[in-house]
């Protein structure tokens, strides 16, 4: 059934460069195995499982394709850490929680060519040794999860799936699970407890690498949905074709997901680093609203530190250093990187001179607040703290030391917890606090103390006291 929110034949900008969403909002395109296997689908399997597994990791490999899920590391390499004496099952699992604000791409993979992915999965399996292959769905997914199973029910059909996948000793079954809405089930870890069946509560690494200590203890290879559809691109063109695609170390294409105060929101895929911040915002996106100005961008998801607009940055050129201003930042990891940020997921929100940033940190805060796993003490009580303080801000009831005692919790949350969620929910204070000082101490006359917004703002002041 046609989903309206999609709009079939909608063309792409030029600049983009389309490879996995080359079938997105396609005209004449459906979900089905047919239409797929029409365009040559399942092709790159077949390709795949006349080399030698080893050889396909190779490819990879070679590719230099860098995860597309937030961290950004080398795919290949990360399969290359399976033991090479291990004799327990090897489980490979597809991130599908897309659970990080700003991000907005995985779903239309799903919803729209869902069967690139069991092809990206079925290379994958066949190239780090699993015969089982789950992709763990978020919960707030419904449709997609019907999609994907329907999929997996027509590739079993062609017997994609199951034993004697193409004529050849490759087996392999695919199993959908569903989250129960988590944003700690997006971490590998706290994802692997809850595939487990347990409360997901991340592991500590080490020892628990998930590609030797994952599922059931047992080496598993977690990649995000992008990164296995890219798989099948590397297959097609081979790995040092797909490595000159975009940039050296930053290679293929990614796609961007933009929301915020632009006039063209949406999602763009481009060559990893052949685009700027300002070419993105002002090309493919449109610029700016109406009448406003760029004050400021979040460029890989609500975990990324806050770019201000003005500010400068020294990147490296080739052997040289270069200064750059915010819009001629390339959009790739290591560029983003050096501008103290991250590429993260992809999720780009750009934020006009509309915007009260201590409003939109305690929006940030709101969110980490509530998804805290609550296994370590810095993360639980710190995240809770850090959306009080600007929560009693926004309320009225600002101290003038509030702007210190954020910065403080957050200081003491990143690098004291167990998972990676630490720096997640801490950056953002602390990147927000130190390029806008002003809008912060702006918060803290306490002008409007007894005065406060709501209830339950009035509550979590009151228990923070001075
Ligand atoms: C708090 C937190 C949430 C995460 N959420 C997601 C997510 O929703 N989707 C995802 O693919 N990766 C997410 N990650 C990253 C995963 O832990 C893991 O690195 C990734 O799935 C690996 O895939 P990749 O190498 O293909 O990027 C999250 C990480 C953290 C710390
Ligand atoms: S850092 Fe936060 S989310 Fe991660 S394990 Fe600790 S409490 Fe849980």
């Amino acid at each position: 059934m046609a989903d309206p929110r999609y709009i079939a034949g909608k063309k792409p900008h030029p600049r983009e460069r389309r490879m996995i969403f080359r079938n997105v909002d396609r005209s004449g395109w459906d979900a089905s195995i047919a239409t797929y296997r029409k365009d040559g689908g399942y092709r790159e399997l077949k390709k795949a499982l006349k080399m030698k597994p080893a050889a396909v990791t190779d490819e990879v490999k070679a590719s230099g394709l860098r995860g597309r899920g937030g961290a950004g590391f080398p795919t290949g390499v990360k399969w290359g850490f399976i033991p090479p004496d291990n004799n327990k099952p090897i489980y490979l699992i597809c991130n599908a929680d897309e659970s990080e604000p700003g991000t907005f791409k995985d779903r239309y993979i799903i919803h729209q060519d869902p069967h690139q992915l069991l092809e990206g999965i079925l290379i994958s399996s066949y190239a780090v040794g699993a015969k089982v292959a789950y992709i763990y769905i978020r919960e707030e997914f419904p449709e997609g999860a019907v999609i994907l199973e329907r999929a997996i029910e027509e590739a079993r059909t062609a017997k994609l799936l199951g034993k004697k996948i193409l004529g050849t000793d490759f087996e392999c079954e695919i199993y959908i699970h569903r989250g129960a809405g988590a944003y700690i089930c997006g971490e590998e870890t706290g994802l692997i407890e809850s595939l487990e069946g347990k409360r997901p509560y991340p592991r500590i690494k080490p020892p628990y690498f998930p590609a030797v200590l994952g599922l059931y203890m047992c080496p598993t290879i977690v990649n995000n949905v992008e990164s296995l559809c890219h798989v099948k691109h590397v297959m097609a063109m081979g790995g040092k074709k797909y490595a000159q695609l975009g940039t050296p170390r930053n290679t293929g294409t990614r796609i961007l997901c933009v929301s915020g105060d632009v006039q063209k929101p949406g999602y763009f895929e481009i060559e990893v680093g052949k685009l700027t911040m300002g070419e993105l915002i002002e090309d493919l996106c449109g610029g700016m609203k109406k009448g406003r100005k760029l004050k400021a961008v979040i460029p890989g998801g609500s975990s990324a530190k806050v770019l201000r607009a003005g500010e400068t940055y020294t990147i490296r050129d080739g052997d040289k250093e270069k200064t750059i201003g915010l819009p001629d930042i390339p959009m790739d990891f290591d560029s983003l990187a050096a501008c103290g940020s991250m590429a993260g997921s992809g999720g780009v929100i750009v934020m006009d001179d509309s915007r009260d940033m201590t409003w939109v940190l305690n929006n940030i805060n709101t969110f980490y607040a509530h998804e805290s796993c609550g296994q370590c003490t810095p993360c639980r009580e710190g995240s809770l703290w850090m959306k009080k303080i600007t929560d009693r801000m926004l309320s009225g009831g600002g101290v003038p030391s509030d702007v210190e005692t954020l910065v403080s919790v957050g200081n003491n949350i990143a690098g004291r917890t167990i998972c990676a969620f630490g720096e997640a929910c801490a950056w953002p204070t602390q990147s927000f606090v130190a390029k806008f000082p002003e809008e912060f101490k702006k918060h803290t006359s306490r002008r409007n103390i007894g005065k406060a917004l709501n209830p339950e703002t009035k509550t979590a002041s009151a228990g923070l006291g001075d």
